[in-house]
């Protein structure tokens, strides 16, 4: 403060770096007070924004390495991609997945470090547009990298879009997780159940086969002697119908009592007998040879283990099958040399028997009927295919044609036995019999015996 020449206070103006000294009247000076004060609050305003920055910014920094470190302890993949579906961030989880530098990912197209296979897929997800209902929808699909070591397992991959305030799509975010092991484990699972199921089926099958088994065997021994006390008896019985025929010729040639004869119809009860007895003695036959085979099961293993010569088993068999069929095929034997498997032999010689049998059956009234038979040895058994060309197992005997007496032959030309009893025969020699029909048409069976004692 200065008084000017009057002697009244007067206020001196320093402009700054001008040197020049000016002396205000009272109103300017009033003027300038406002000024300095509003620059005074202008200033503290300042510095109040400034704390407030300085505050905002700390907050700022924690925040971003809160997510940070969230995003790095992520274990899931997880890859942020601009507009152009190039790498503008990703997380550790997917630089070690990628076994390449951080620096080397950042700007580079995704669909560089996508499997050729997948990048079709990739390419679709990416490609964003304006944000939509379906657009905004999260992607699943799943998708292999290439890593600095190749392929990397299949990755359950998530796309979703990156929009901005305005729902222009910017971009799109990846997040995935490795799922080979997962899916491993689970086909191991799976197969694991599955075989499981075969084996539980086998069981039943195997104990439905037993049961049946002691069942019928017990039937057949108990048949056995009515059975054959009918036969012996149909044969008395002929015999007795063969001495009145020959009386009733003698009495008439001797001039007996004709109206007697006639009314009680001698003549023709004689002409009915013989076909009676005849069709009761087949019938006996027939029972009785049921019988037989059943109880040649014996569903313990009672014989003694031979030394089978395979191909010498299965030359005869054809043979003898052949010669016992009616209808004729070709066949085709192929058989390794040297294959042996060890037990009762009449019984495996049984079993081809009664493959070649249903083959012979199968191929009748076919054009150039086939039955092949094949043996080899497979994952240390012997095994025996029997196959035709015959019109394939019926879909009704697929279930049922191990079991004892199903048959879809006419009656007197199968028992419908052959399978059942070549099943048993198989399983006690360790074995087992399964049947397919073929591609090109035609059954298979295929017979599998231990090599072992
Ligand atoms: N090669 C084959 N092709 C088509 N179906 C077959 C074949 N082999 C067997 N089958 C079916 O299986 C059923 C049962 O056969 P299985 O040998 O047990 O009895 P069968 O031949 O009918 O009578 P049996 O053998 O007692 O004389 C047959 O009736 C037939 O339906
Ligand atoms: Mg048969």
């Amino acid at each position: 403060m200065t008084t000017d020449r009057s002697g009244r206070p007067g206020n001196i103006l320093a402009l700054a770096g001008s040197g020049l000294e000016t002396e205000l009247t009272d109103n300017q000076e009033s003027v300038w007070r406002d000024v300095v004060k509003r620059v005074d609050e202008v200033y503290s305003d300042l510095l109040r924004y400034e704390a407030d920055l300085e505050s905002k910014n700390a907050e700022l920094e924690e925040a971003q390495s809160f997510i940070s470190s969230v995003i790095a302890s992520v274990s899931d993949i997880l890859v942020v991609c601009d507009e152009r579906g190039q790498v503008l961030q990703a997380n550790p989880a997917f630089v070690a997945l990628l076994g390449r530098a951080e620096s080397v990912l950042i700007g580079r197209p995704l669909l560089d470090l996508v499997g050729p296979e997948d990048r079709d897929e990739a390419r679709r997800h990416l490609s964003g547009g304006p944000r939509s209902e379906a657009a905004a929808q999260a992607i699943d699909c799943e998708l292999h990298f290439l890593t600095a070591n190749g392929p990397s397992d299949v990755m359950a991959i998530n796309f979703s879009g990156r929009y901005d305030h305005s729902g222009r799509c910017v971009g799109s975010v990846l997040t995935g997780r490795p799922i080979g092991e997962l899916r491993r484990a689970y086909q191991a699972l799976h197969s694991a159940h599955l075989e499981l199921q075969k084996a539980q089926r086998k069981l039943i099958e195997q104990e439905k086969m037993a049961s049946l088994g002691r069942l019928v065997a017990g039937v057949a021994h108990e048949l056995n002697n009515p059975i054959s006390f009918v036969y012996g008896n149909v044969h008395v019985l002929d015999r007795y119908r063969k001495s009145l025929t020959d009386y009733f010729a003698e009495e008439g040639a001797a001039g007996g009592d004709d109206a007697l004869r006639r009314k009680y119809r001698i003549d023709a009860i004689l002409r009915d007998l013989e076909p009676l007895i005849e069709g009761t003695l087949e019938g006996a036959k027939r029972i009785s040879e049921i019988v037989k085979n059943l109880r040649r099961i014996s569903f313990n293993r009672a014989h003694e283990a031979q030394k089978i010569d395979v191909e010498r088993i299965l030359a005869t068999a054809v043979q003898w099958a052949a010669r016992a069929k009616k209808n004729h095929a070709q066949f085709d034997v192929n058989v390794a040399p040297g294959l042996f498997v060890w037990g009762n032999e009449g019984q495996i010689h049984q079993i081809v028997v009664n493959l070649i049998d249903n083959a012979i059956d199968a191929v009748r009234g076919i054009s150039r009927p086939l039955v092949e038979v094949r043996a080899a040895l497979v994952g240390g058994d012997v095994e025996i295919v029997v196959s035709d060309n015959g019109p394939g197992i019926a879909d009704v005997a697929f279930d049922k044609m191990f079991e004892p007496f199903f048959t879809t032959k006419t009656v007197g030309e199968g028992t419908g036995l052959g399978l059942w009893i070549s099943y048993a025969i198989a399983r006690e020699h360790g074995g087992s019999i399964s049947a397919a029909n073929r591609e090109g048409g035609g059954a298979q069976f295929t017979l599998r015996l231990p090599t072992g004692g």
